[in-house]
């Protein structure tokens, strides 16, 4: 263990922490554009310059690791300007585009040029990168506003191990690039979103939120995934009630800053107009019960036509204890008939462990057999 002290605060921390984690320990926020505290640290974008006391020069706290009876310091105003000059030189690169930017709100590079008072560059602007790609369903590439930090390569490699994106190209030639610069599709891509996730700027954004609403006009409301039993956090973003785009947020206990592909874009039944919304028994048993006065009918069409099947035909929505009553009354005359073997329980992943236990000990104990299996995953 060492002992360091930062902006006037004592802290003790494992021997190989960084200034940056045991500053973020202590609630100290040290600006930063490409460290990620899931990844390794690039030292690449020099924002996160600290001053130590008995050294000259200035040092990037991500990579500078804790030593016993270090003082350190995060702001001051030779570290402003010189953050100010980063910003500055970054912004050259860039487009200011935040008034119609998608990102705008929530963009850490907008975030420090806020901070830092940096409203324009002082260099020529140049804008090096133009390519925009938008060759697949789920997220966009819009090379002009990536300031290549890097952390999607290192999402990508360290954490999802696709290798999907590396850095390529040198100087103003230098952008994120998937094998000879080839659609998504073609790469090694699982398509999991963690890019994107990570990216502080707007260069990688979910297709699904292009030009719907601005970060403050979004409601956030957080759920778990229901997809399998990891139970990741999930946080939905929300304009007018409907879902533009999932995220994870670092609090998530299991699963932090990650999902998977389908708890990231696999969202839209959740407001899709064929949902199931309530209980629907079929047609030809629900006029048998009285249940409609309109009897089941075999289609004019061929059944081997090619035809969108229409729910309504086939089914009729009833309330739950009319269905409850309907399956147990069912489960009941097949034991009686035929034994309790006669039945099978699947269950669901989608459930919780609760809810799985309860229905296995419904099938064991209460129809009186074994023949209990489970979808492990979907
Ligand atoms: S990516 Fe950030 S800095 Fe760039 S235009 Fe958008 S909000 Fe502004
Ligand atoms: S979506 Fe996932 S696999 Fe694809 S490039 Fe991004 S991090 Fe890599
Ligand atoms: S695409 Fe985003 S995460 Fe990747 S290097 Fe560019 S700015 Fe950084
Ligand atoms: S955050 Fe440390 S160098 Fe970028």
């Amino acid at each position: 263990m060492v002992t360091v002290t930062i902006d006037g605060k004592s802290i003790q921390v494992e021997t190989g922490t960084t200034v940056m984690e045991a500053a973020r320990d202590l609630g100290i926020e040290i600006p930063h554009l490409c460290y990620h505290p899931e990844l390794s640290a690039s030292g690449g974008c020099r924002l996160c310059i600290v001053e130590v006391e008995g050294r000259a020069g200035l040092e990037p706290s991500c990579q500078l690791a804790c030593a016993d009876d270090q003082v350190v310091r995060t702001q001051s105003k030779r570290l402003s300007q010189m953050r100010r000059e980063v910003i500055d030189l970054f912004v050259s690169d860039h487009p200011l585009d935040c008034v119609i930017c998608d990102k705008a709100g929530a963009c850490l590079l907008q975030k420090y040029a806020y901070e830092y008072g940096v409203s324009e560059t002082s260099y020529d602007l140049e804008v090096s990168r133009s390519l925009f790609q938008d060759d697949n369903p789920f997220f966009l590439r819009d090379h002009k506003y990536c300031i290549l930090c890097g952390r999607c390569v290192r999402v990508c490699n360290e954490v999802i191990g696709a290798d999907a994106i590396e850095l390529a190209g040198r100087g103003f030639e230098s952008h994120v690039a998937t094998p000879f610069d080839g659609p998504m599709i073609d790469s090694s891509c699982i398509f999991c979103g963690s890019c994107v996730q990570v990216c502080p700027t707007a260069a990688l954004m979910p297709v699904s939120r292009r030009g719907k609403g601005r970060e403050w006009d979004l409601d956030r409301i957080k759920t778990i995934c229901g997809y399998c039993g990891v139970g990741c956090q999930v946080e939905y973003a929300l304009k007018d009630s409907r879902i533009l785009y999932a995220q994870a947020t670092p609090d998530a206990p299991v699963n932090g800053e990650f999902l998977c592909t389908k708890g990231r874009y696999g969202w839209d039944f959740a407001t899709h107009p064929e949902r199931l919304t309530t209980p629907m028994i079929r047609r030809d048993m629900a006029y048998e019960l009285g249940l409609t006065d309109e009897p089941w009918h075999l289609p004019d069409a061929s059944p081997l036509a090619v035809q969108q099947p229409k729910i309504e035909d086939s089914f009729v929505p009833v309330g739950w204890d009319t269905a409850l009553d309907l399956v147990a009354q069912k489960l009941a005359d097949t034991v009686k008939e035929n034994g309790p073997d006669s039945i099978m329980g699947l269950a669901s992943a989608r459930c919780t462990n609760e809810e799985n236990y309860v229905f296995q000990k419904f099938m064991r104990a209460g129809i009186g057999t074994n023949n209990l299996d489970h979808c492990a995953r979907l």
